[in-house]
């Protein structure tokens, strides 16, 4: 069981009140799940320094990534299907987002749609996937602007999507009774509806509010099959001349392909491993960070998640080269355990953990912390 970290009490929460089938979609990993354990080891490997005698009456959280300025140095990942973990979705989310001064990504495989999320005022990027009609990509990228959306994240770690043995297990992607969903996010187009219904996808109802389809997974079979499996550096530049506002790209792993992130234009990186989802074995994401800041620390803002539990790993991930981090099952759990008051209940304890080891290691803000480096640290 890998440790659930400040999160145990929401993650035991989420566990008993959602099926099986959810709970074990949210905490799984893909085949041995040895990625997803190996994240969480990096961490316990490093210690932070404490030091004495430092005026730390106040400590400033305010964190610059990405051309926007947030008051923690944690972002909620794109979590795909929240609005089935509870019915305040994505939207409630947002809310708690907003609320805590952070920023948000909505998933392309969200069940609010994107112009919804984005009412909310919190501070929203748009992750895409690249499609194989890229007619439709425009169209959401269009549709990202339209409603004040300035920033997208292109996943590039999903090319397939691997074995997840829970989800097989309990059937997930082949779920047989008939599912009313409301069809989402990014999704809940017209060019996607017609395009649901071209591929033979049984759809009633209101297209335009709600649509009934029989199978959840089975649209999202749908959409993966539209993710483009050639997609390539060009196609990054291509999506770079298409796009005028903020981009980062999601799942970079090596020095080598943040340099070409840089080059291609991005704005920014995240280095994730999906959170073990996608690649197993892969390296911790904090294991390869400091190779990746050396490279390319000056020229691109860099995010890290996966397995980002306690304050000290986000302090941790910061002296080792990140600018700020972001959580993917810890909000999705706040979210199940208690709606919106539960993902502004995961960001508190982070940030209260934070500030607690920032403390007491004799650092006020998080420029403190990225200057010291190493030296807040200590490998055990
Ligand atoms: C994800 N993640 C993800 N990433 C993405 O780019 N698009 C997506 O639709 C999803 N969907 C998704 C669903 C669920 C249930 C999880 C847990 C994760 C990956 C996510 O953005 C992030 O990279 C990881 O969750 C980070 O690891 P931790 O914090 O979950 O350990």
């Amino acid at each position: 069981m890998v440790d659930d970290g400040a999160f145990i009490a929401a993650a035991r929460k989420a566990r008993r009140r959602l099926p099986r089938l959810l709970a074990d979609y949210i905490d799984g990993g893909a085949h041995g799940e040895r990625t997803m354990a190996r994240n969480r080891n990096s961490f316990a490997q490093w210690g932070v320094v404490p030091r004495a005698l430092h005026d730390v009456s106040g400590i400033d959280l305010t964190t610059r990534c990405f051309g926007r300025t947030w008051k923690l140095p944690v972002f909620l990942a794109p979590v795909g299907f929240a609005g089935m973990f509870h019915h305040h979705g994505e939207r409630g989310a947002a809310h708690a987002a907003r609320s805590r001064g952070v920023g948000m990504a909505i998933s392309t495989f969200a069940m609010a749609p994107m112009e919804k999320v984005a009412a909310t005022g919190a501070d929203v990027m748009a992750q895409i996937y690249v499609l194989r009609d890229r007619a439709l990509t425009r169209d959401m990228l269009a549709r990202a602007e339209a409603c004040g959306i300035t920033g997208i994240i292109l996943t590039v770690d999903t090319a397939i999507t691997p074995v997840r043995e829970r989800d097989v297990r309990n059937g997930f992607r082949h779920l047989s009774r008939p599912t009313v969903l409301q069809v989402a996010g990014l999704l809940n187009h017209p060019a996607w509806v017609a395009g649901l219904l071209r591929s033979g996808m049984p759809v009633v109802g209101n297209i335009n509010a709600y649509t009934t389809v029989r199978n959840v997974m089975g649209q999202a079979r749908d959409v993966a099959a539209k993710i483009d499996p050639t997609l390539d550096w060009d196609d990054l530049a291509w999506l770079r001349e298409t796009w005028r506002g903020t981009l980062v790209v999601k799942g970079v792993m090596c020095p080598e392909d943040a340099v070409r992130a840089a080059d291609a234009g991005a704005d920014g990186i995240v280095v994730s491993n999906h959170g073990g989802r996608q690649m197993d074995p892969a390296p911790a994401t904090l294991d390869v960070l400091p190779g990746i800041a050396a490279a390319v620390g000056e020229r691109l803002d860099i995010m890290l998640d996966s397995g980002i539990r306690r304050g000290a790993d986000v302090v941790t991930a910061l002296a080792l080269g990140a600018h700020a981090v972001s959580i993917g099952r810890p909000w999705a759990w706040g979210l199940a355990a208690g709606g919106a008051p539960g993902v502004a209940a995961a960001l508190d304890a982070l940030a209260q953990e934070t500030r607690d080891v920032m403390a007491l290691a004799g650092l006020c803000d998080i420029a403190a912390v990225r200057a010291a480096g190493q030296k807040a640290l200590w490998r055990f």
